[in-house]
């Protein structure tokens, strides 16, 4: 039996490939929902669009500290794996849901499989940075997305033996949801005549942009500024922390059109036909690279290279100019670059991996007894 931890937005969407690769293969599996999001829109509106199953295990750990937030999951999660002892536990991505649900399953002598290992920023400020390069070391199944992601891996020490580069369950669900959100037209509230390939889609919620307010005040006026000079709507569906942080800091953005969080549907239908997507989201970056949107990253880093090398990304951080300048230049990119994130099959490929040494794990722990 394996467990899946998760808990927020971008696990749901990149686990909801693996949770079907188990269920066509008939893996037996559990869901632990750490409860770090759990507004409808953010949380219930994932499983709905995506079909998937309710998570057997809830813990409503929800927000707060990083350290309060982390100790709840933590806690939570060491309960059930306690009394169920599962052969794996699966987590996927860099939240505080990963790293909290990886230490408690490694200090149970639980195997941990990572999916989506071996990603860097190389910036140690950022709280995701911590997390992955933890869950990563504590991991015994490393699912890296890409080469790139693997070589990160292997200069950190970790075992050859230990890493398996299955592409990015990312991809797996834009092509399982692409032609269903793709059918549906293009009327989302607050969306308002805007045309195919005519508006421009903005998401921003990274804790060093929006918890700053010099940062989240130039990413609002780049974007007003870049409406402006395209004279095309920059669409922005606003992240909940994103939101409370323009309420603190008392910020009323110009020239943008702000809406409520999205569903999966909704957003790939609004990002598959956007002229161009600026963001400080992971999961926005390789999607627009996989769709074939052009990309401006509003951060100083990444930890997807693969979407610079590919042409289809470029950093632009926070200051208003360079976000203008940078969206312009990217606005007649060429849009044949190759997708550097696999071919959709990377769900398939963690089952079959956990799958055959599954039978391993609970042969070796029969022959322990
Ligand atoms: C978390 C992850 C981040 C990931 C993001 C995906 C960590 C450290 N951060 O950031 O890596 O990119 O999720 O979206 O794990 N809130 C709501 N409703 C919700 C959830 C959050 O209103 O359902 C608000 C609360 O005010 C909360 C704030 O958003 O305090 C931040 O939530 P939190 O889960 O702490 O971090 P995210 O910014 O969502
Ligand atoms: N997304 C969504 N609705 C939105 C904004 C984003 O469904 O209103 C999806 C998007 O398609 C991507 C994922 O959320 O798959 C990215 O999540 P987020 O930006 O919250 O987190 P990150 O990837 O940065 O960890």
């Amino acid at each position: 039996m394996f467990f899946l931890v998760l808990g927020t937005r971008p696990e749901i969407i990149k686990c909801s490939p693996v949770i079907r690769a188990f269920e066509n293969q008939d893996v037996p599996y559990h869901v632990i929902h750490s409860g770090q999001h759990y507004s409808y829109e953010m949380d219930r509106v994932f499983f709905e669009e995506l079909m998937l199953p309710a998570p057997g295990f809830a813990l409503e750990a929800g927000s707060g500290s990083h350290g309060r937030q982390t100790a709840r999951i933590l806690s939570g999660v060491e309960e059930i794996l306690q009394s169920h002892r599962p052969s794996a536990v699966l987590v996927q991505g860099d939240t505080n849901t990963v790293l909290a649900g990886a230490l408690a399953a490694v200090k149970l002598h639980i195997p941990v499989a990572h999916i989506e290992a071996g990603l860097r920023s190389f910036d140690r400020k950022m709280p995701e940075e911590i997390n992955r390069v933890v869950a990563d070391h504590i991991s015994r199944f490393l699912f890296a997305p890409t080469p790139v992601a693997r070589k990160n891996l292997l200069s950190e020490g970790i075992g050859e033996e230990k890493i398996f580069v299955t592409g990015n369950t990312i991809v797996d669900a834009v092509y399982q949801n692409l032609d269903i959100a793709r059918a549906r037209p293009l009327n989302i509230p607050g969306t308002g005549g805007i045309g195919e390939g005519r508006y421009i889609l903005a998401t921003a919620h990274r804790e060093e942009n929006v918890d700053d307010k010099r940062n989240l005040q130039g990413i609002l006026e780049g974007l007003g500024e870049l409406a402006g000079e395209t004279g095309m709507p920059v669409i922005f569906p606003v992240h909940p922390r994103t939101r409370k942080m323009m309420e603190v800091f008392s910020l009323v953005p110009d020239g943008i059109r702000l809406i409520p969080p999205i569903g999966y549907l909704e957003f790939l239908r609004l990002e598959s036909s956007a002229r161009l997507v600026l963001t400080d989201s992971g999961g926005v970056q390789e999607e627009s690279c996989i769709l074939h949107v052009p990309c401006v990253t509003l951060r100083e880093n990444t930890e997807r290279p693969e979407t610079l090398d590919a042409g289809a990304n470029v950093l632009a951080g926070t200051d208003p100019a360079r976000i203008v300048r940078e969206g312009l230049a990217m606005l007649d990119k060429r849009r044949d670059w190759k997708n550097p994130f696999g071919d959709g099959r990377a769900a398939e490929r963690i089952a079959g991996v956990l799958l055959r040494t599954g039978e391993e794990i609970s042969s070796f722990e029969k022959t322990k007894v």
